[in-house]
């Protein structure tokens, strides 16, 4: 199949609106894509491509389907994720949709009390500015990446229910969130704290697996409210700036 004639088209209305992956063959599998609003983790461990994932995401939306989109990246700087993803065949040149905000810009976005630095609710100040991008810029579609260097700013008293309030404080942004996380090694959890697969409504899981020949990337949905999909670890091929599973 051609990638740019995808039969995956988002639905624009309804309680049942999806937002299209763009991943060949997984919004066939997602009913169409992800449910509208919802907050569907991006995880694996380290260098298996979930940041180009997220990205290919709003890429892709920004330019089939004119979704505007955040991508916030706490660990890497903005020009660092646009040369990966122009590498990869993502090239963000004339996409006014697609805004890329960083660390360094937050911190230029909110009020930092400079003698107190350390005194930032960054939970909290980093839902404002996101507040602020959409009632500014319309965003529909956002990628935070990531959760662990979220929780690297935070000191947290109470991590289960703080982060419970910043997820509700996501959900109620209105904006579907892709939110990207790395997996502890030594558990098998999709999240640090343990809570955070069942505080989203999906979990896209990455992982790689060594074969004779290499290391190959699977993809797999865990979870999808909503949505009748399959579990099964599908390998996740990137080629001409497209990401494709296989079902076998
Ligand atoms: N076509 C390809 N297929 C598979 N892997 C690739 C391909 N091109 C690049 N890579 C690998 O993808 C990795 C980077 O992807 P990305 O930064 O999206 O991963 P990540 O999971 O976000 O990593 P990190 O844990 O460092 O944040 C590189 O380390 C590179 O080895
Ligand atoms: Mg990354």
């Amino acid at each position: 199949m051609n990638g740019d004639e995808s039969p995956e088209q988002p639905q624009e209305t309804g309680t049942d609106a999806r937002i299209p992956t763009h991943i060949m063959g997984l919004d066939s599998i997602l009913e169409g894509g992800v449910p509208k609003d919802y907050i569907v983790l991006i995880c694996g461990h380290a260098g298996t491509m979930k940041s180009t994932v997220g990205y290919s995401i709003i890429y892709n939306g920004c330019k089939k389907d004119g979704l505007r989109s955040i991508y916030l990246t706490l660990e890497q700087s903005k020009q660092s994720i646009l040369d990966h993803v122009e590498k990869l065949g993502m090239p963000s040149q004339g996409l006014d949709d697609l805004v890329v905000v960083d660390l360094a810009r937050v911190r230029k976005d909110i009020t930092v009390d400079k003698t107190k630095p350390q005194n930032v609710d960054w939970l909290k100040s980093i839902v404002g500015v996101l507040k602020n991008y959409k009632e500014k810029f319309g965003c529909e579609c956002l990628v935070m990446d990531s959760l662990a260097a979220l929780y690297a700013l935070t000191t947290f008293k109470n991590p289960r229910g703080e982060l419970f309030h910043f997820f509700e404080q996501i959900r109620d942004l209105g904006v579907t969130t892709f939110l990207i996380s790395e997996m502890p090694t030594d558990r098998e959890v999709y999240g640090l704290y343990g809570i955070e697969d069942f505080l989203s409504d999906g979990i896209i899981h990455l992982k790689v697996e060594q074969t004779s020949g290499g290391a190959n990337l699977y993809l797999g949905v865990v979870k999808m409210r909503k949505t009748h999909h399959t579990r099964e670890f599908m390998p996740l091929i990137y080629e001409n700036g497209r990401f494709e599973v296989v079902r076998q």
